[in-house]
């Protein structure tokens, strides 16, 4: 006798009581990029329907995310000036300091996570501190922690170190620990593979190298074993939630740190995988809303907690509908 599984897929009230993964609007965190400057809704070229923000404007964004149910969102800005050591990453006066405190006036409720990193920062568009034309690990550390401590100082709550170093996660807990802020949470971009994947968000961060690339800092996509090695010295140091970056691609890693470690899991849907969909769709040869939510669906299968997405208002809009 053969088994009638499509008893169970009859219609749409069935199929609802037996899905076992359901999207919510509080899975989602929004990316979001505030500018220098007044007046400035401004459409990011290469990810359609996301813009850059200047701070008399982002009013308009949060009411959006809140009235979404979206709970989070994470800051990441592009500063007028940029030098070797990127210091407007740390300056307490930064377009990401000054942008946090709007926010948490306006809805202090929301979860305001910030992007540490250098590249959007530094003149050479490296993710640290060059010394002998190369990236230095240990100190580019010193620069990643001033920075985190500016912007929890800001009324952050929670920082998101990008940048690979070794020992970072170890550093912020440390120099946040030191200044009081014992109850600050760090999600680790873990492991955060070298990838094709974010060109869009260069562009739109203006964060490109301008000589070599990232591949000595961040991971190698044929890896998955040394993801779980990143995964665990995060933890180790102090890590809150782990995140897996780019998402789509690697959904067997995100699956991985799932089973291995009891860390809530975020993945970050990145500029690469948004930019790929909103292209075909604007071609005609997909459905864009049904191709978004089966993505988002199965970076939750595979493991993930947290999904961070340029989708998230409207993929919180949509699952509503
Ligand atoms: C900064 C950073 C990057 C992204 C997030 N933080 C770019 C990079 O590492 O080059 C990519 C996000 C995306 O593509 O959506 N280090």
């Amino acid at each position: 006798m053969f088994r009638r599984h499509r008893r169970l897929r009859e219609n749409q009230t069935i199929r609802s009581i037996v899905r076992e993964t359901v999207l919510n609007a509080q899975d989602f965190i929004y990316p979001m990029f505030v500018v220098e400057g007044q007046n400035i809704k401004r459409e990011i070229r290469s990810l359609p329907n996301n813009f850059h923000w200047s701070l008399d404007r982002i009013p308009e964004l949060i009411e959006d995310v809140t009235a979404a149910g979206v709970k989070g969102i994470m800051i990441f800005g592009l500063p007028d000036h940029k030098d070797e050591v990127g210091h407007s990453a740390y300056d307490e006066n930064g377009i990401v300091q000054r942008a946090i405190g709007v926010i948490k006036k306006l809805a202090p409720e929301l979860w305001v996570i910030t992007d540490v990193c250098m590249c959007e920062y530094t003149s050479h568009g490296h993710c640290g501190i060059i010394v002998d034309q190369r990236v230095d690990n240990d100190e580019t550390l010193k620069y990643i922690a001033q920075t985190a401590l500016s912007h929890v100082k800001a009324g952050a709550d929670m920082v998101a170190p990008s940048d690979m170093m070794d020992g970072r996660v170890e550093a912020i807990r440390k120099i946040l620990d030191e200044n009081g802020y014992k109850d600050v949470g760090i999600m680790a971009y873990s492991a955060k593979y070298s990838s094709a994947f974010y060109g869009p968000f260069r562009e739109a961060a203006d964060s490109t190298p301008q000589f070599g690339d990232r591949k000595s800092y961040q991971m190698d996509p044929a890896n998955i074993r040394e993801a779980m090695l990143e995964i665990e010295d995060d933890i180790n140091e102090g890590a809150d939630i782990i995140m897996v970056k780019p998402a789509l691609s690697y959904l067997d890693v995100i699956r991985w740190a799932r089973d291995k470690f009891n860390h809530p899991v975020a993945a970050y849907s990145v500029s690469g995988e948004f930019a790929m969909v909103k292209a075909a769709a604007s071609l005609g040869l997909i459905d864009e809303k049904a191709i978004a939510l089966e993505m988002l669906t199965s970076i939750k299968r595979a493991g993930a907690d947290i999904i961070i997405t340029y989708y998230a208002m409207d993929a919180a809009r949509w699952i509503k509908e």
